[in-house]
């Protein structure tokens, strides 16, 4: 039972509650949660805790910790998420996106402005956060962003939209590289779907909300690297490159399939947690 006699119980109580259904962050989520209904930063919460919510206010708020409680992840019960300090829609049809890929993003972004590159394709675009912040990022690029999903590429386009960059990425519909006709990149970026079939039946509660089609890759997690790997020279430039987010327990594998492949391997670089998780390839 949530006490709503001032903000300050009701967080606590809330807060209880949700460590009391094994929700890790209980104390972030409670005031995520009620920063979204009273439509405040977080750092407002602090100085309104003598305050009291309107009713209406606590019935959707209590809405939302239900949800919660179910293991539906914050991201999609608010509709929104932060990405590379950019505000991205999320909803069911796209993954939210995650801060490793942050880590993709910004190896990108200094390769982009060190060699001068132009012509980007992000493959497997989803919320379209990997495209929409390098767009953000860099001057004189052009982006292409492709996704099997016509749903999800309708949030990329909005995301594109409300982050000033829509006339920079050209958002196309197609199984991976089908629909991509005469053309040569300087970068294929992609976040692929990479969890085995294995991986996916141990995960997290939250990651069921997720579209299984943007998370879970055939030939043992390999399906998606193989088709980039086998399709890439046809679309890039003499000197162009790849970069890859990795499932960091098959690493070697996707190094070896791109090396059979003729790509070079520039460098793997590491997440915060000492894991496998940016491929960086050559072409040739
Ligand atoms: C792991 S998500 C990545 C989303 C986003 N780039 C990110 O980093 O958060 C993979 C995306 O690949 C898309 N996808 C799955 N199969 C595909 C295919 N055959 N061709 C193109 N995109 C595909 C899914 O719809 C999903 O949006």
């Amino acid at each position: 039972m949530l006490d709503a006699s001032n903000i300050f119980t009701l967080l606590k109580t809330s807060e209880e509650f949700l460590s009391l259904h094994n929700i890790k962050e209980a104390k972030l989520d409670a005031e995520v949660l009620l920063c979204f209904v009273l439509n405040v930063k977080r750092s407002a919460l602090f100085t309104m805790r003598n305050n009291t919510v309107t009713e209406e206010q606590l019935g959707i708020y209590q809405k939302c910790i239900q949800r919660r409680i179910k293991r539906e992840p914050v991201s999609y019960i608010t509709g929104k998420s932060e990405f590379m300090g950019l505000n991205f829609k999320v909803n069911k049809d796209v993954l939210i996106p995650r801060q490793e890929t942050e880590l993709l993003v910004e190896t990108a972004s200094s390769l982009i402005k060190k060699n001068g590159c132009k012509e980007i394709l992000d493959m497997c675009t989803g919320s379209g956060c990997i495209a929409v912040s390098l767009a953000h990022e860099n001057d004189n690029i052009f982006i292409t962003a492709v996704d099997i999903s016509k749903k999800a590429l309708a949030v990329s386009s909005l995301n594109a939209e409300i982050n000033g960059v829509a006339s920079k990425i050209k958002f196309a519909a197609g199984d991976m590289f089908d629909n991509i006709k005469n053309q040569k990149f300087d970068i294929i970026i992609s976040n692929p779907p990479y969890i085995t079939k294995e991986e996916f039946i141990n995960l997290e509660k939250e990651l069921f909300f997720e579209p299984e089609t943007a998370l879970v890759a055939g030939g043992d997690g390999l399906f998606f690297y193989n088709k980039i790997a086998e399709n890439a020279k046809n679309y890039l430039d003499d000197d162009g490159m790849i970069l890859l987010e990795l499932n960091s327990n098959i690493s070697q594998k996707i190094v070896e399939l791109f090396e059979k492949y003729e790509f070079k391997k520039i460098k793997i670089i590491k997440d915060y947690s000492n894991l496998d998780r940016v491929l960086v390839l050559k072409n040739g």
